[in-house]
């Protein structure tokens, strides 16, 4: 696309991404054969080609989903979750990844029972690879899964505080952030967790307005003191909300591509990115589960610029938002920006 070198080289920190949502067809089927776990029997399912294929045709939020927490089945040792989050850090640095805030959900895991700390410490693993080998600084967000019930969230936050993961945000774990099925789980259902994690010095994100209207966007501001916000998109709906957002600088993390696979919008060009530019509402661009929604944060950053054919002023507007928009030290920010 025009200005594709330009992109490439930008500082780029991302914010919305599920370490297992790079979990390729390909790799699905390296730890499928490596663990002798069967590849589900559907007909989907029966070649790399027809599996990638059923990734490109989505029909919303939940049919995805049900693909995504079925693929971790295969996915059960230390070593295979260092290895998933392993092929994000690789690919992200090629696209120019600075630094990342990734999400990973423990109870997609310890519902398959695989620990807690298996699932950290894999990922930590990766994390800290990540930092020696390529530079890339990185944080893990602990999200809760909405659609399981409130009680089996409190049991996954009381093992990680137990485990010594969750305590302020030089832990392991140093965010919470909660995603799954979005449409009938209000945020607010979560709120005694979000104020456990404010009181211990945690960070705090939700998914909201992504499917959801934006009373979703207020609901994680106001029941859950959300300090971004992830997708949010519907903010674009109401004019007094985006007033507040404006106001009290929170950032959106938007996902163009996911949101044209799971049908959200129709194409990148249908999402609010103008708009929120004009208006002052602070987002970065990022790739939420890139192995199944056709790329990686560059593409991301490509597909907007084809649709809106932005400025150089204004990229810069959008990466400098991003980088003071993390959860990194003013230091490490400093040497970004
Ligand atoms: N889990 C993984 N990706 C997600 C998304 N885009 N929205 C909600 N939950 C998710
Ligand atoms: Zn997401």
């Amino acid at each position: 696309s025009q200005l594709h070198a330009f992109l490439h080289a930008l500082p780029k920190c991302e914010h919305h991404l599920h370490l297992e949502g790079c979990l390729s067809p390909t790799l699905l089927f390296a730890l499928s054969a490596k663990n002798n776990i069967p590849i589900p029997s559907d007909p989907s399912y029966a070649s790399i080609a027809t599996l990638t294929e059923r990734y490109n045709n989505f029909s919303n939020l939940n049919d995805f989903l049900a693909f995504y927490y079925r693929a971790l089945d295969v996915v059960v040792s230390v070593d295979d979750f260092e290895m998933l989050g392993w092929e994000y850090f690789t690919i992200a640095n090629r696209d120019g990844v600075k630094h990342a805030e990734v999400f990973f959900d423990p109870q997609s895991h310890t519902s398959r029972g695989v620990s807690l700390e298996t699932v950290v410490s894999g990922f930590d693993r990766a994390c800290k690879r990540a930092e020696k080998e390529l530079g890339i600084t990185s944080k893990l967000i602990m999200c809760f899964l909405r659609h399981l019930p409130v009680q089996e969230a409190r049991v996954t936050m009381d093992e990680a505080v137990k485990g010594g993961y969750f305590d302020g945000e030089e832990s392991v774990i140093s965010a919470l952030g909660l995603d799954s099925s979005e449409v009938g789980f209000r945020p607010e259902i979560f709120q005694e967790m979000y104020v456990e994690a404010e009181k211990r010095g945690i960070r705090r994100t939700a998914h909201a307005g992504e499917e959801g209207d934006p009373t979703y966007i207020s609901g994680a501001l106001d029941g859950l003191h959300a300090e971004r916000i992830d997708h949010g998109i519907r903010l674009i709906e109401d004019a007094d909300l985006m007033d507040r957002v404006i106001k009290e600088g929170i950032m959106l993390t938007v996902c163009p591509l996911s949101n044209v696979c799971l049908q959200v919008v129709q194409h990148v060009g249908q999402l609010p990115i103008r708009k929120f530019l004009e208006a002052g509402v602070k987002f970065s661009l990022n790739s939420d589960d890139p192995a199944y929604f056709g790329g990686y944060i560059l593409n991301n950053y490509c597909a907007v610029q084809d649709a809106f054919d932005l400025s150089i002023a204004e990229w810069k507007t959008i990466v400098e938002n991003s980088i003071q928009g993390s959860w990194c030290d003013q230091a490490r920010k400093d040497e970004l920006l």
